[in-house]
């Protein structure tokens, strides 16, 4: 496949620092989807395009909510950084004319999870987590659980997360919640 046009676009839309992510969730992705027999061309188009308006301004965002229909839950209209997922979604379908399934909701849900995510959702998810450019106080941690099995490091980046948003006293949406508890249920079953 032959991403020029699509990383042309990524140029223009993206900082520098946000375009380097791309590539790096890209391979990233790619690298998962080999690793775990789930489509790499398009895990890594999925990796490059997720997070197509993370930098867009504010304005242009609410103008793609508003053209293509979309009503945010409160919870996501609270907290402008999950907005991308749902407006990059949007974006690749609508405008950049994405038509695969999987590569919408990977890409709509990379940032909250969601219950019953598909081995694909979970490969884009977690290649964020894991992409060469990522570096946080648990990133070996989880570039370790990644190569062990994608159930074991989605449970300790949901965990993560969840930590994570609690200490900063910031809303958990309710997509969140039940990834999690998927994850914790399955542990105890
Ligand atoms: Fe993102
Ligand atoms: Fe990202």
């Amino acid at each position: 496949m032959d991403y020029t046009k699509y990383k042309e676009i990524l140029k223009q839309r993206l900082n520098e620092k946000r375009y380097i992510h791309s590539l790096a969730v890209a391979d990233e992705a790619k690298r998962l989807a080999i690793k775990y027999y789930a489509d790499s061309e398009k895990a890594y188009l999925a990796g490059l395009l997720h997070d197509i308006t993370k930098n867009a301004p504010k304005q242009e965002q609410l103008q793609i909510f508003d053209r293509f229909g979309i009503m945010l839950d409160n919870v996501t209209k609270n907290s402008e950084k999950l907005w991308h997922a749902v407006s990059g979604a949007a974006y690749i379908e609508n405008i950049l004319k994405i038509s695969d399934p999987e590569i919408i909701s990977a890409v709509r849900y990379h940032t909250t999870a969601k219950q019953n995510m598909s081995k694909f959702e979970k490969i884009l998810y977690l290649a964020d987590f894991t992409s060469s450019d990522r570096d946080y106080p648990d990133v070996d941690v989880m570039r370790n659980l990644v190569d062990i099995s994608l159930e074991s490091a989605m449970e300790y980046a949901l965990n993560y997360t969840i930590n994570e948003l609690r200490d900063k006293k910031a809303q958990i949406h309710l997509d969140t919640v039940l990834a999690y508890n998927e994850v914790v249920k399955k542990e105890n079953n």
